[in-house]
């Protein structure tokens, strides 16, 4: 190959980026940190982006500290017109990554989101922030987004209040996702959290 072909090579890959780059970025951090295969068993292509308070954000698998977590971040995600999407946030390592015999504890479920306006949508299960108990190290917290082919109902789990800790744990988005007929999610992300002193306030307010 000559200089000028070369040349003409790299700005062209400068220029145009190949997509393949920007799309292995989730199903890569999705295997590195198991979420492939301990919650989903194939990962979606995008991400979702997740903005807590004070512009906080979720980082395919950063460490994030229960206060900057505890209320309900932003989230969104690219959505097709005319489409309701599912979306869920997930603790597969309950009470410990080392022993996760409460896999999944389940923080947030909301159908029937019409694009990203969550607050359109059909809550299944209030927002709870992260409370990682003390000495279990770190938690992966997992977003997912799923598109939905129609309306969801699903009287069997009803709704979830954020004041209760009851029927969190011991639950599989992907039981949810194949009930559901939800298919592979179109989008995640992850943070990882453990303990800090915001956690008893949060027990305190599941009643524990
Ligand atoms: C509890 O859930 C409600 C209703 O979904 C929500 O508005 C509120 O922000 C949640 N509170 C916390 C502390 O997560």
């Amino acid at each position: 190959m000559d200089h000028g072909s070369l040349l003409v090579l790299t700005l062209g890959l400068a220029a145009f980026p190949p997509p393949i780059f920007a799309s292995m970025v989730v199903p890569e951090a999705f295997k590195k940190h198991e979420v492939v295969p301990d919650v989903i068993p194939a990962a979606p292509s995008a991400q979702v982006k997740v903005i807590f308070e004070g512009g906080v954000e979720a980082k395919l698998g950063n460490e994030l500290t229960p206060t900057q977590v505890q209320n309900p971040p932003k989230v969104s995600w690219d959505t097709e017109p005319d489409t309701l999407y599912t979306l869920v946030k997930t603790d597969p390592d309950a009470p410990s990554r080392a022993d996760p015999k409460f896999r999944e504890w389940h923080h947030w479920l909301i159908v029937n989101i019409p694009g990203t306006d969550i607050s359109k949508g059909d809550v299944l299960s209030e927002y709870v922030g992260s409370g990682p108990p003390k000495g279990t190290g770190l938690h992966r917290y997992v977003y997912l987004v799923y598109k939905q082919a129609g309306k969801i109902t699903d009287a069997e789990h009803g709704h979830l209040t954020n004041r209760s800790g009851d029927n969190r744990g011991g639950w599989k988005i992907a039981k949810f996702a194949d009930k559901h007929k939800l298919g592979t999610p179109i989008a995640g992300n992850l943070f990882q959290a453990q303990w800090d002193d915001y956690v008893p306030k949060l027990y305190k307010q599941l009643g524990a």
